[in-house]
């Protein structure tokens, strides 16, 4: 049992506190907002996390996990220190390393000797020795320990992941933050420090870049009369490739692919490494959001001025209430300008401030009026929403289905055109 600060409790930071937590070490969370820390003190989670509220509550009941807003009383006893802050991006698509700078600089004082500063925010490659600045202490170490997990799998991926990296200047102080998840079965990477922050973004991109190209094929599945699905799924059979991660949907988003495919771009840009791949990838994804709303214009018409459009989905995919670069919102922006009034619906979305989009409390009264009705995440309650219902609700009958969660035939039944349905996918 080790003694652990984590500061931050934000996706990454509340995860690793309490799984750390749950793994029987003893767990101190900081935050500098103390709304959230009481409301965590008190139990509550200020997130949708599935399965998270559950361990937060026995972590606290057991005595392993304390919420705090004073940094002292966080960090002086710490054996680790876990960084879990955000790593914004800048306007030139880099990474801000400003949170970490300042948090690295505002705990130096109260690290104890021999105390283990481990990076999980996602910083680009060299900024452990920016750390290590920031720190100015020689008898502190610093390590990396990138983070893979899901938002919405992330109690999962805290105990079951695929890998555990942690990169250090030496394999002794790595091994010691690596023995923090000696209950956790699973690979595990011991290395440097620029490796382990460079297989984080390597990851992402490369999971980008799957993506980007598995819209693309859905695209010309489209263009070519193909069915998607089972091209998809004919490819997926090719161990090589692997069945998971080959869902079209509107493009990808988030608060990490995004960011971190742009941060590696300019990380490899100042290095004077081309990668073209991830640049098309970018690309690509924005041609994604524009042609959901292109089908939704030609379907009605050509022109999508004075319509109504129904939306089912905002946040960035399902179970989580997280719309941060969500190709929801970046599909509604497009059909915004195009003239359209939007209405949206989503289970886990109460507000969202974006001119000429307007939010429903059910899918039912988002459907009121509508010229169209777009899905654009795939919340699993989506599949029972009562089709009949939805299309007299309609002005409409125009239904395009990004994320493949209606069932089609059902629909036709009722009613609704699904435009280009020789396949299911946009
Ligand atoms: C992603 C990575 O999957 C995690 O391993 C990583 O730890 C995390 O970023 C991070 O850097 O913190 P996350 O952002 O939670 O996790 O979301 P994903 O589940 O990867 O989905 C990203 C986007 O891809 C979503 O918009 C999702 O709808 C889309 N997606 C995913 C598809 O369109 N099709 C798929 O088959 C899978």
């Amino acid at each position: 049992m080790s003694k652990i600060a984590v500061i931050g409790t934000g996706y990454v930071g509340l995860t690793t506190s309490i799984g750390l937590a749950s793994l029987g070490h003893k767990v101190i969370g900081y935050d500098l907002d103390p709304a959230k820390v009481e409301m965590l003190q008190a139990g509550q989670l200020p997130i949708h996390e599935p399965g998270l509220g559950e361990i937060l509550t026995a972590g606290i009941e057991s005595g392993n996990l304390q919420i705090t807003s004073v940094l002292s009383e966080a960090v002086s006893e710490a054996d680790f220190v876990f960084t879990c802050v955000p790593t914004p991006q800048d306007e030139d698509g880099s990474a801000d390393l400003s949170y970490v700078i300042s948090a690295s600089a505002a705990m130096k004082e109260f690290l104890k000797p021999g105390a283990v500063v481990v990076t999980k925010s996602t910083v680009p490659v060299g900024s452990a020795r920016v750390v290590e600045d920031a720190i100015g202490r020689s008898d502190v170490e610093v390590a990396s320990n990138p983070e893979f997990l899901r938002e919405g799998a992330a109690v999962h991926d805290f105990n079951h992941p695929d890998r555990i990296v942690v990169g250090a200047r030496s394999t002794e102080v790595a091994q010691k933050v690596m023995d923090l998840y000696s209950k956790i079965d699973c690979p595990k990477i011991l290395t440097s420090q620029a490796t382990a922050e460079l297989i984080k973004y390597a990851s992402n991109s490369f999971l980008a870049i799957k993506l980007s190209y598995v819209n693309d094929i859905a695209a010309l599945c489209e263009a070519v009369g193909a069915d998607s699905q089972e091209v998809l799924h004919g490819m997926g059979l090719d161990t090589r490739i692997g069945n998971r991660f080959l869902e079209p949907g509107p493009g990808w988003g988030g608060s990490c692919f995004p960011k971190d495919a742009k941060a590696l771009e300019s990380i490899a840009s100042n290095f004077g490494v081309g990668l073209p791949l991830i640049t098309s990838a970018i690309a690509s994804n924005e041609a994604a959001h524009k042609r959901v709303a292109d089908r939704v214009t030609d379907a009605l018409g050509g022109s999508l001025s004075g319509k109504t459009i129904a939306v089912l989905g905002l946040t960035f995919k399902a179970n989580t209430d997280d719309t941060r670069e969500s190709p929801a919102i970046a599909v509604i922006e497009h059909l915004v300008r195009g003239g359209a009034k939007v209405v949206a619906y989503d289970p886990m979305v109460t507000k969202y401030e974006l001119a000429g989009l307007s939010l429903a409390d059910s899918a039912v009264a988002a459907a009121s009026g509508a010229d169209a009705l777009v899905v654009l995440t795939e919340w699993p309650v989506f599949r029972t929403v009562d089709s009949a219902e939805i299309l007299q609700a309609m002005t409409g009958n125009v239904v395009v289905d990004t994320r493949r969660v209606l069932d089609q035939a059902k629909w036709q039944a009722a009613g609704a055109v699904f435009p280009n349905s020789s396949s299911r996918a946009v």
